[in-house]
């Protein structure tokens, strides 16, 4: 979910809706917003999204206001409807709550709350929250953030919150655990939201609550932080943001998602610049040198991630075992954090979010570090959850990534990841300088090859049109390119809701063999680098029961040509580097394919972009 949250001179209404539309990403299936107009407390929602709520609000409520917080949401309890949608009012209609996030133990308290005659309107245990910080209040005479700070401790779960009392007009209460809050702070007012990007225009000045912390901010006066726990104050560190309004916006795109995918080029160049010294022959990432004895000391590396950027950490278990001669595991997150895990003080752990705030993820980061594992994280977003909990890491300069379907974040963690692993192959002496030397000159003509294979849009383009009304397409892929048939299958699921699967070429004959017909589209990955002549039996394979073979080939190629009904060149580069070319025609035709489709390409059924909740 997203919030966002305004006190000042300004009317609130537009700094919240477009903050909204900004933090869609996060969750779209219902939004709401409440305004405090000088008198009244008046709270608009509805199911559906942001523009839902804007032509609702501008029909039936008041936009007038200058404090006031929204939400949009991504259901977790109760399902997407007008009254499941936040805000929530209490019983007396005094106070109202956004959040997002879980409440773990609601049930209990909502039982407790209605046998002392409280009733509840909505599915949600955000509205038991807000019943339960009314009951604290009225019990206890406290103020509105003594009662928040007393509930908060009764509750089990995650939250990030902004609390709202009519009778006390001057003030927001909000809170965290485990769901990013920051706060703008600009002259006489205050910008509350899950990321910085609904102020960013306003102010570039942010403070980010850690876990456990919440704060009031009030009128014209500064703002307070305070432990949840115990109480104590704590000082606010005011951070300067980097981030521009342009990065965040479409810049003559038709989707967030293309944009993303042509901004690759750039993002991966980003992502290596100083520390790719190719003249020099070196590497140098600041997380790694620092900490060089412990991942020369590593018995093991355990990837930890979800979605996407756990088929990064598929990618980088080839390249690190390959290159750095260190054993790989690649984990789910939610899986590992379950699992009762062995790890030990020699085990490396890597955890991969472009977010940086994947509650699984954060879950698996704080279990390996409680076993004694050194925690090292590769993650987009600065200044992030994951960025904060490990002990070092290095961030990917993909730039802020809206579309939901994650892209150019995925292409950039695999060049941190391969930046790593060549640094690690160094030093250990598992690479010659020579093959070093050809990798670093290779990694920087990436950038330009990526360009060169966005030119086969046009084709991608032709192919989606004849397999946009497929119901089912598999996606092959061996060794390095194996992770990157799981990440194109995912594409198409995501964006198309076409049922898609990524299998390991050979394992096509151990069951999806048995799919294949005439009608079904097989997208191969057969570039020459890599096990080629096995990948060209597997098509012979394809062939010989008549599926549609897709085949993403080297530039050149002859002989895919002849087998396959289309091809997808790619330039030719070595085989570790191949993933991040081959990952780019797969990315358009799903992206071509949702579109001929009419699908919400940035904004997919049921999915977010950052899911904090487990
Ligand atoms: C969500 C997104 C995916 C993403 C996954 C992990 O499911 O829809 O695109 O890969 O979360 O997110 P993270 O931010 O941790 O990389």
């Amino acid at each position: 979910c997203g919030i966002v949250g305004y006190i000042g001179h300004r009317e609130a209404y537009p700094i919240i809706l477009e903050g909204l539309k900004r933090l869609e990403y996060r969750g779209y299936d219902s939004a709401g917003i409440a305004l405090y107009d000088g008198t009244d407390l008046n709270v608009c929602k509805t199911k559906g999204k942001v523009a839902d709520l804007e032509s609702r609000i501008e029909k039936e409520s008041t936009t007038k206001g200058s404090i006031g917080i929204g939400h949009t949401r991504w259901a977790t309890h109760g399902v997407p409807n007008n009254i499941n949608a936040h805000p929530h009012y209490s019983n007396t209609g005094d106070l109202v709550i956004i959040h997002n996030g879980i409440i773990e133990n609601y049930s209990a308290l909502r039982k407790e709350l209605i046998s002392r005659g409280y009733s509840f309107k909505s599915d949600t245990d955000t509205e038991v929250l807000v019943n339960l910080i009314e009951d604290i209040k009225r019990k206890e005479k406290t103020k509105l953030g003594k009662a928040v700070q007393i509930a908060l401790n009764q509750v089990v779960g995650a939250y990030a919150i902004a609390v709202f009392d009519k009778n006390k007009p001057d003030e927001i209460v909000i809170a965290r655990l485990g769901s990013p809050l920051a706060v703008g702070v600009g002259d006489n007012e205050f910008f509350i939201a899950s990321d910085a990007s609904p102020f960013i225009e306003y102010t570039k000045n942010a403070i980010y609550l850690e876990d456990e912390e919440m704060a009031i901010v009030r009128l014209n006066k500064e703002i307070k932080i305070r432990k949840i726990k115990d109480d104590s104050s704590v000082d606010p560190y005011v951070q300067e943001l980097q981030m521009n309004l342009e990065q965040i916006e479409k810049g003559g795109y038709e989707h967030f998602m293309l944009k993303e995918i042509y901004e690759q080029p750039r993002a991966i160049l980003d992502t290596f610049r100083g520390r790719l010294l190719s003249n020099e022959a070196i590497i140098k990432m600041v997380g790694v040198e620092d900490n060089m004895k412990k991942f020369l000391n590593a018995d093991r590396i355990i990837v930890v991630a979800c979605g996407t950027s756990w088929h990064a950490g598929l990618v980088s278990e080839y390249i690190f075992e390959d290159l750095a001669r260190i054993p790989v595991e690649v984990e789910y997150a939610s899986e590992f954090r379950y699992r009762n895990p062995v790890i030990t003080e020699k085990d490396i752990v890597i955890a991969i979010s472009q977010s940086g705030e994947t509650a699984d993820t954060l879950a698996a980061i704080k279990l390996a570090k409680s076993k004694g594992a050194f925690v090292f994280g590769v993650c987009n977003v600065v200044g992030s959850s994951i960025a904060r909990e490990t002990h070092a890491g290095a961030y990917t300069h993909a730039g802020p990534e809206i579309g939901v379907a994650s892209t150019k974040a995925f292409t950039t963690q695999i060049t941190v990841l391969t930046l790593i692993a060549l640094r690690l192959a160094r030093a250990k002496g598992t690479i010659s300088s020579s093959d070093f030397r050809r990798h670093l000159i290779e990694l920087e003509l990436i950038p330009e090859k990526v360009e060169k294979t966005l030119l086969s849009d046009k084709n991608v383009k032709t192919i989606a049109s004849i397999y946009k009304d497929a119901k089912n397409c598999l996606y092959l892929g061996r060794g390095y390119n194996f992770p990157v048939a799981l990440e194109g299958a995912l594409k198409l699921k995501e964006i198309s809701y076409i049922h898609a699967e990524g299998y390991p070429a050979a394992e096509m004959k151990h069951g999806p063999i048995a799919l294949i017909d005439e009608n079904m589209p097989i997208v191969v990955i057969a570039t020459k680098m890599g096990h080629y002549e096995k990948v060209v039996s597997n098509i012979e394979e394809i062939k010989s029961r008549e599926g549609k073979i897709i085949g993403i080939v080297t530039e050149g190629d002859e002989t895919v040509k002849k087998l396959a009904d289309h091809v997808i060149e790619v330039p030719e580069t070595l085989e570790s580097l191949t993933p991040l070319l081959t990952t780019i025609p797969l990315q358009l035709l799903s992206y071509h394919i949702a579109v001929m489709l009419d699908k919400n390409v940035d904004q997919p059924r049921n999915l977010a972009k950052s899911v904090t909740v487990e």
